[in-house]
């Protein structure tokens, strides 16, 4: 399948005989409706609650068809609508299949009279939450982790270059104590080993359960006495961490090396992809100034990667400025996936008094928003050297 955009209300295209082919078929649904705020200038955003429920209600019954058994929904939403919109989703996909909310930081400050509100929230329902698979991130998808990984590495790093190995683990040890203090974390303590690469690692036990046996491996050269109660790995994992060079050595036992970069948590609930990173996407592809509200693609690419494989298919149906694509294409370039989108759109216009409307008319875009998105996909492929990859349908 190619990726897919298309162009009309998106009630009107879910209910289509076209998307019936994608009924049961969707991994993962993403989406981003108007918040009924009226804040935004890019489109239209407020009528009462009601009415606003009820369009959401019509829209988020067509999904739960369109995921798969193990599929799952993201819903970006902010203050003003979080309880009614909770309150569909537990009549629609039931109560025992919410996921939870994420809390995602949106600003550093608001104007607000009494309470300086900086979030937003994103829920998150399953199909069947039995069927879903365990929610886990690279740590260092996690911007608060990867800051502390990547700061204690070249702490190490710098201190093996000048020092050695022998000195850098030494200290290596010492620098973890104090750094699972100053983070308040217990799970880097383990992480106690770094290697002559400088990368740091948690030494896994090779032992296993059953019968002791020698070990004589003469293509690794290694040669291991039976132990007293327990066996020893497979031969072949041996070779495996050999190769890999993932096999360490502490008073003559074998070891298996776990990397720091590589470790996994359960997501947490509070996410800081600082909201306002999304007009800085915009910026580095060149297009600041076209969309209102962005999401930043990096949170994008982190709820993508907790939920999907590596070919399954995502939807976003109030794809705006179509930083869902964006972020499938740069997590499938960077985790070798072959993932597909699927993205409507109405062909909202913008609204002729806003800065956005000025812009279009300077880059000669037509001044839509769903002119708005091909225009945003167009020029990051095109920043990647990359061909067109999607078709369009116009549906209205
Ligand atoms: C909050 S924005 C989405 C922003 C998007 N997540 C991004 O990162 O650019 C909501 C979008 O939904 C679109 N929209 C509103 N009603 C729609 C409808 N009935 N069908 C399709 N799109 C709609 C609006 O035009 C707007 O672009």
């Amino acid at each position: 399948m190619k990726n897919k955009i298309y162009i009309g209300d998106n009630y009107d295209i879910l209910k289509s005989t076209e998307f019936e082919k994608f009924s049961g078929k969707i991994k993962m649904i993403y989406i981003d409706p108007p918040y009924n705020t009226k804040s935004c200038k890019s489109y239209n955003d407020k009528t009462s609650s009601i009415t606003w429920g009820l369009f959401m209600k019509k829209r988020l019954e067509l999904s739960k068809n369109l995921l798969k058994e193990d599929g799952v929904i993201f819903i970006s939403i902010d203050d003003n609508e979080y309880a009614n919109l909770k309150l569909i989703c537990d009549d629609i996909f039931e109560k025992e299949n919410f996921v939870g909310t994420f809390i995602t930081k949106q600003a550093q400050r608001s104007n607000a009279k009494h309470i300086n509100t900086v979030h937003e929230y994103i829920l998150c329902f399953a199909k069947n939450k039995n069927k879903l698979h365990k929610f886990q991130i690279n740590r260092m998808e996690i911007p608060e982790d990867r800051k502390m990984i990547n700061k204690l590495t070249k702490k190490v790093r710098d201190i093996l270059n000048e020092k050695g190995l022998e000195i850098a683990n030494k200290e290596l040890k010492k620098i973890i104590k104090d750094y699972c203090l100053e983070y308040n974390i217990t799970w880097l303590k383990n992480y106690s080993n770094i290697d002559e690469n400088g990368d740091i690692f948690f030494s896994v036990d090779l032992s296993t359960p059953g019968k002791p046996r020698r070990v004589k491996i003469d293509s690794i050269g290694l040669e291991l006495e039976p132990l007293a109660t327990r066996g020893w790995s497979s031969d072949n994992k041996f070779i495996k961490l050999f190769n890999d060079n993932r096999l360490s050595f502490k008073d003559g036992r074998p070891y298996a090396k776990h990397f720091l970069y590589e470790s996994k948590d359960n997501v947490p609930s509070v996410l800081n992809f600082y909201s306002r990173q999304g007009t800085n996407d915009l910026k580095k592809l060149g297009i600041d100034g076209l969309f209102d509200t962005p999401k930043p693609v990096e949170l994008l690419k982190f709820l993508i990667r907790i939920s999907t494989k590596k070919d399954d298919i995502i939807l976003d149906y109030f794809a705006g400025s179509g930083t869902l694509a964006q972020a499938v294409y740069e997590v499938n370039s960077e985790d070798l996936r072959n993932n597909k989108y699927i993205l409507i759109q109405i062909k909202e216009p913008v609204n002729e008094k806003s800065d956005v409307y000025n812009n279009c008319k300077i880059l000669n875009i037509k001044p839509t928003v769903d002119e708005i998105m091909k225009y945003r996909i167009k020029t990051y492929l095109k920043s990647k050297n990359k061909d067109e990859d999607f078709e369009v349908y116009e549906m209205e």
